[in-house]
This record gives structure tokens, sequence and C-alpha cells, in this order.
């Protein structure tokens, strides 16, 4: 079949789906009886699927489509830069202007001190990077004892083998053998987890005296760096308690481990400000980029190092590292016509002021339906907690219900994604009022099928 062939019915794409592809993070079985959903158009918040339904997606694609589908000036950005010059590497002494320009760019953005930027093509590579990065900095400034890495319980860094040894989910890591040795998890500050939702201020001190605690273990003497996610994401939207994450930092200072703020999912607006350690004031050593830096509009990570370890590594010797794609024009042509839209709409303003407030009263609106037992979040990002009519004591894991959720929620004309007993959502930065309305009114449809009032 070729694209636009009069061939692609949904029918045929969906058994030539089945005959030839796997699918990352899927259970074939499952998709196979029911078939793939093929999406066809985007516009705004909106999709449209191969079946004509128009569908609001309240993920923005995986968490990165910040300004929406469909965004013109990324478009022409992409033509103009393919038909200049769609490629060529950074290797060997040589770059593309959108390369520097984006590197400068970012500089510009970033919290004060981030100087540097070594690009990739997506987060688990950025982290990968970093990793890399942080292995060599310890021996260049002399502490090559230094070696293990810090991550937390609840974390997702990627996949590679490196980057899902740092992610904290065993159901990304235990099929695979891993984590590699050295790799250490330390608690997440996941209150509702742990049952202590009452106070998670509370819990999340218990989780940096356990810290404190692994580190003393280990010898901070083997330790080089903790990776941390502002917001862990994927482990289910939890937002730090107040303090904590400025306490994790000052942990890892008082012990020399680098601070690495995973930001792969809150830069670029997400949580109401360029970077997540702008606003909540982290002054990370690395800083892990993707997803929103394009918008999701074409593959791109980036790993920012602040200035004194930038220039250990520019007076270390040869770098050998990076990517045939490290700096791609066209990738970093579309990141900077996003970075442009997101500037000139002041939309991480628009988040931390207007829209983020919005989403966040409609979100905790839910907090009090019968199917939710928790509603949290921050900015443009959320998740309600779910629970079984018998409450949370009823949860069992083997019939989680945020994958019924979000199916329910997308016969609802809502994407959201569910994540173990819960659903996450993230929309485009873009969503007005009205459609933040459509989304909720969408979910709670799904929950109230998921939790059929009494009669
Ligand atoms: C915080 C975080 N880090 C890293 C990654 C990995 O990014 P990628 O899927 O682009 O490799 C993700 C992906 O969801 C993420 O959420």
């Amino acid at each position: 079949m070729d694209l636009n062939s009069p061939m692609n019915t949904p029918d045929n794409l969906r058994r030539a789906d089945q005959r030839f592809h796997l699918h990352p993070f899927t259970q074939h079985e499952e998709l196979h009886a029911q078939g793939t959903h093929i999406l066809v158009e985007g516009r705004g918040v909106f999709l449209r699927d191969s079946e004509g339904r128009q569908l609001l997606d309240g993920l923005a694609g995986l968490w990165c489509v910040n300004v929406g589908y469909g965004c013109p000036e990324i478009v022409e950005a992409v033509h103009a830069q393919m038909r200049q010059l769609a490629y060529y590497p950074s290797f060997f002494n040589s770059t593309t202007e959108p390369a520097i320009l984006l590197a400068e760019k970012l500089a510009a953005l970033a919290p004060p001190g981030m100087g540097h930027t070594l690009f990739s093509n997506s987060g688990s590579e950025a982290n990968e990077t970093a990793l890399k990065l942080i292995r060599t900095l310890m021996k260049l400034r002399g502490t090559p004892g230094k070696t293990k890495i810090l991550s937390r319980e609840f974390a997702y860094h990627g996949v590679t083998l490196g980057t899902t040894s740092l992610t904290g989910l065993p159901s990304c890591f235990s099929p695979f053998d891993l984590p590699l040795p050295g790799f250490v998890h330390v608690p997440g500050p996941h209150a509702y987890a742990a049952n202590r939702e009452e106070d998670p201020a509370a819990y999340g001190q218990w989780c940096l005296e356990q810290t404190e605690r692994i580190v003393e273990r280990e010898n901070p003497d083997t330790i080089a760096a903790i990776f941390v996610e502002p917001v862990q994401g994927a482990g289910g939207v939890i937002v730090p308690p107040p303090g904590y994450l400025q306490s994790l930092r000052a942990l890892a200072r008082q012990h020399d481990i680098l601070f690495v703020a995973d930001e792969v999912i809150t830069a670029f607006g997400r949580v109401g400000d360029w970077f997540a350690s702008g606003l909540w004031e982290l002054e990370p050593d690395l800083m892990t980029l993707a997803k929103g830096l394009t918008s999701g509009y074409l593959p791109l990570g980036a790993t920012m190092v602040r200035e004194e370890w930038a220039e250990l590594l520019i007076h270390g010797g040869p770098l050998a590292h990076g990517f045939t794609y490290s700096g791609h024009p066209t990738s970093c042509a579309a990141a900077l016509a996003n970075l442009h839209v997101l500037e000139r709409d002041a939309l991480p303003a628009r988040v931390q002021a207007d829209v983020g407030p919005y989403f966040q009263r409609k979100l905790r609106a839910l907090a009090d339906h019968p199917a939710v037992g928790e509603a949290r979040g921050v900015g443009l990002i959320g998740a309600l907690e779910l629970v079984p009519p018998g409450g949370k004591a009823g949860l069992n894991p083997a019939t989680p219900l945020g994958i019924r959720a979000a199916k329910l929620a997308r016969e609802a004309g809502v994407i959201v994604r569910g994540i173990r007993d819960l659903i996450a959502v993230a929309p485009p930065l873009i969503i007005s009022h009205a459609e933040i309305d459509q989304l909720f009114e969408g979910i709670q449809q799904a929950l109230d099928r998921l939790h059929p009032p009494m009669k």
C-alpha cells in the first residue's frame, strides 16, 4: 500500500498494522482483538480519526503538542529549512545555522547558568547523554569513584538500557532484567500510593529522610548524580509537596551529588513557566529536554549543562558522544518556530495566570465524584485517582481502572491517559476555557459510566 492510495481503508490499514507493526508500550493481543485507533488529522486541540470522529486531545499527543496541531509557523519553518538544507551533521567541526541559533535561544530562556546544549533526538537520548556526560565529568574533575546514580520510585526517564535503569517503574524495568548495577532508587513523594494523602508534606519529609539514609548507606563518595522529574509524569502525575524539591536539591548539594532536572514534560509552559527548574529555583547541574521543545512536530532532545561543567567538557579532550542527528537542522528549525510561538503568544504565562488555574478548578471539581479518590495537578497537568464503588480499599491491581476509564473517555470524545488506577490529563497549552469545559464533560461522562450513580 502507498500513502494516499484508495486501498488505504481503515480496515485494510488495521490488517496491515496487525500483520507488520510492533507498537511501543502496547499489549498486542488486546490491540489485535480491538484493532488500532488510527488518527488522520489534527487542528488546535482536536484530532480526527479514520472513522471521521472528532476527539479532543487531553494528553497533547504524549504530553508534547504544547502549541496544538497544525501550527502554520512550524510547518512553514520546516518546509523552508528542508528546501534550503534538509540535513547536515554537527560532528567534526561543522554545524548548521538552526542548531547554533537554537542552542543560543535555549541559553537565553533557561534558568541562569544553563549555558551549553548537546542535542539528541528524544527524551531518552537526552537523559542517556546526561548519564554519559556525568560519567566523564566525574573523571575529568578527579572524583572517578563517584559512579552511582540515584533516581526515584515512580520516575520515568526513558527506555534505553541506562534510562530504563533510571526509571522507577517495575513494569518498565523488570521485563528487561534491569536496572543495571550502580542505579539506586529512592522513594518518590507519591503520598496517595503510600496511603499518606492526608498529609503529603509529612510523606515528602519521610521520603527525604529515607533518601538521606540511602545516600549514607551507599556512601556519598560513590554517588555521582540524582535524576529528578520536577513533576513525575508517566509515573502518575506526582506533584511534589511544597519545599520537597528544594530540600532534595539541598541534600544533593550537601553531598556533592549532581542534580539533573528531567524537564522532558515540565518544560516549555506545562507548569506555568518556561521551566519548572526556574519556577521552583532548582538550579540544576544538567537539564534534559524533548517533547515540548518542538511541540512534537519533529524529534529533538537536548541536554543542557551548567557553565562550570560545560567548561570542563570543553577543555576535557575530544567529546566522543553524539548522534547522527544531533542538532538536525530541520528539527532545530521546528524548535525555533515553536519557541517563537510559545513566546509570541506568552503561553507559559497564560498557563500560569489563566488556563492553568481554570483547568485545576475543573479538575478538582471532580474530586467529589464517587469514582474519584484524589484530584491533583499543577499548571496544565493533572491526574484523577479512581476508586471502585467500594472505595480505595477495593482497588485490585489485576483490574486497573485507568485503562478502562481512558477507553470510556475516548468513547465520550476525549483522549486522556490511563495509568494504573488513574487518568492523566495534559492538553495543549493553547486550549480555551470552552475546550477545557468540553474536556471535563467527556471525563465526567467516562466517570459516570465507570461508576453509575446509585438508583
Ligand atoms: C520525564 C520524561 N523523561 C524522558 C522521557 C523519554 O522521552 P522519549 O520517549 O522521547 O525517549 C519521557 C517520555 O515520556 C518523560 O516523560
